[in-house]
């Protein structure tokens, strides 16, 4: 399955995706705002890619890539806790793929197709107040913001943070 936009491809996750996404996963944003476990080799990254390949769980996964370069890597958007309607959504962008509207596109176009095509009603988008660029993401893709979770995760340093909970609705 792959979904396409402007400029946009969301694409299954391959086995050749696992170097770039072992560069990601130690990029120290998505570290701390996106925290993966321990993937610290090339045979952990290998086994990530898998999981997120097969989604015979709740979940659905897909490598963010540009149309005109499809090997290279640019992020990831993934819908997870798949249940009676219900999902959340998570994403990251590497480094350098940032700042050009990629994580907002992917995920505004994973949410149209999960509405559409899985008949999801609502899906939740959480991030840490102090993640400014992801609440952009979530405002600029129709997430309204419910409310704040007070220390509600532990992120990758270990330690808890409030966190903003958006959503969207199949009717919004
Ligand atoms: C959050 C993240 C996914 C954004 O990816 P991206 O491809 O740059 O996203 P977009 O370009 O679609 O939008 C980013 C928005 O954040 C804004 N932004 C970026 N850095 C910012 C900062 N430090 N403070 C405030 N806003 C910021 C950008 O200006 C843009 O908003 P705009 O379009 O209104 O100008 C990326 O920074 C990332 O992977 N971060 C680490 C992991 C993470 O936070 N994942 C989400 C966990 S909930």
């Amino acid at each position: 399955m792959e979904l396409t936009g402007p400029g946009l491809l969301l694409r299954p996750w391959r086995d050749a995706d696992a170097a770039a996404v072992l560069e990601a996963l130690r990029d120290p944003a998505i570290m701390q705002w996106n925290p993966q476990g321990d993937v610290n080799d090339l045979e952990a990254a290998r086994r990530w890619v898998r999981r997120r390949a097969d989604w015979s769980g709740s979940h659905v996964s897909l490598a963010v890539v540009d149309p005109a370069a499809p090997e290279t890597l640019s992020g990831s958007v993934s819908l997870n806790r798949i249940q009676d309607g219900d999902a959340s959504i998570g994403y990251w962008t590497l480094p350098a793929a940032r700042g050009r509207g990629l994580a907002s596109a992917a995920v505004a176009r994973l949410t149209a197709w999960a509405f559409a095509e899985l008949g999801l009603y609502r899906i939740e988008l959480c991030h840490a107040v102090l993640n400014a660029a992801s609440c952009r993401v979530a405002q600029r893709t129709g997430y309204l913001v419910e409310g704040t979770l007070r220390q509600s995760f532990r992120y990758g340093d270990g330690r808890r943070y409030d966190e903003h909970l958006h959503a969207r609705l199949a009717t919004d």
